[in-house]
């Protein structure tokens, strides 16, 4: 019995250092275990976007998390728009059901000022279509280089830049054609900028101070950014802090989801029910004014594991 202890000791330490090796590549470990939060499913069967992964955990306690130095390094911007950022007249599902809602948010002519914030809006600049004709500056903000990079490309309007086309014509479309999707990426690349942020931190634009702003929108990216409940909440309470009194915030992802891929690579998410969501927000100093819902759609369901869409207009309270 002696005799045979370190052999399993070598044995044992040996599964460890895999486990861990695998842990630091977000790969799956030597042992089928299953990182299950709160409401998750199990993945899916592999599909079209690249086989299903696992998060490797190394006990019952101890769970990675895709955080924003994960995205740095493995986000890939192109991939990502490319299966993302489809033509929303070719199909149902999340871009369309959240460009007809900024176009009938921002057509109200309740919401003006002068400045929006784009919030984690990764290298998309779709939020901000319908609001340009709301504000007279937009900033664009992610953790990633990448993303950054992609944004500025567009803004510069250089060559193998992005092609937001088809997007900008469907919100020209909702408007009744009243500009030229031309007019509009014209008038876009005169009001937008971007800054790199952190939606985890107190100031998500450290080091620089923000003055209080009008309007703050951010789709699918606080559950991709905030490994748990307590995060999130600090999160939004950090979005009001941004925000004047009776400023307004969008706030669109979907709920239930635990990962999504882009490409291959998979990367977490904080599984939100709606309320969750709602709880939230109120408890950060919010009322809420509108929130929908719509189921997603069997191809989105392929990339990830999150069902339906939401979209939340809430109001900070003076
Ligand atoms: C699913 S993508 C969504 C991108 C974009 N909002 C959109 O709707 O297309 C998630 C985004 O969250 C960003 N992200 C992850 N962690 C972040 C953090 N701590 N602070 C800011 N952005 C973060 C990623 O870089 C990525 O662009």
């Amino acid at each position: 019995m002696k005799r045979g202890t370190p052999i399993i000791c070598q044995a044992l330490k040996c599964m460890l250092n895999r486990t861990n090796a695998a842990i630091n590549t977000n790969m799956h470990p030597p042992v089928p275990y299953y990182c299950r939060r709160a409401g998750s499913s199990l993945p899916r069967a592999p599909n079209a976007l690249g086989p299903v992964q696992p998060t490797a955990i190394v006990d019952s306690q101890e769970v990675k998390f895709t955080d924003g130095p994960f995205y740095e390094k493995h986000f890939d911007s192109r991939e990502y728009l490319k299966a993302f950022a489809v033509d929303p007249s070719t199909r149902h599902g999340f871009l369309p059901f959240v460009l007809r809602h900024l176009h009938n948010t921002f057509s109200t002519g309740d919401l003006k000022g002068k400045k929006l914030i784009g919030l984690g809006s990764g290298p998309s600049i779709y939020i901000i279509i319908s609001a340009r004709k709301c504000f007279e500056e937009i900033v664009l903000s992610d953790f990633t280089t990448g993303n950054r990079r992609e944004i500025e490309k567009w803004l510069k309007n250089d060559e193998g830049s992005f092609d937001w086309h088809p997007i900008i014509k469907f919100v020209c479309e909702l408007e009744g054609k009243s500009r030229s999707p031309e007019e509009v990426e014209q008038k876009l690349r005169k009001i937008v900028q971007f800054l790199k942020c952190d939606v985890t931190l107190e100031n998500p634009f450290q080091p620089e101070m923000m003055e209080p702003v009008d309007c703050i929108t951010s789709s699918l990216c606080l559950e991709a950014a905030c490994k748990d409940l307590e995060t999130y909440r600090r999160a939004v309470g950090s979005i009001a802090a941004l925000l004047k009194p009776g400023g307004t915030l969008m706030l669109t992802g979907i709920l239930n989801q635990s990962y999504y891929f882009v490409g291959k690579q998979r990367f977490d998410c904080l599984v939100l029910t709606q309320s969750m969501v709602e709880e939230t927000v109120k408890g950060q100093g919010f009322s809420i004014k509108l929130v929908d819902i719509q189921p997603a759609t069997e191809e989105e369901k392929a990339g990830c594991d999150g069902d339906p869409f939401f979209y939340l207009v809430a109001q900070k309270t003076e």
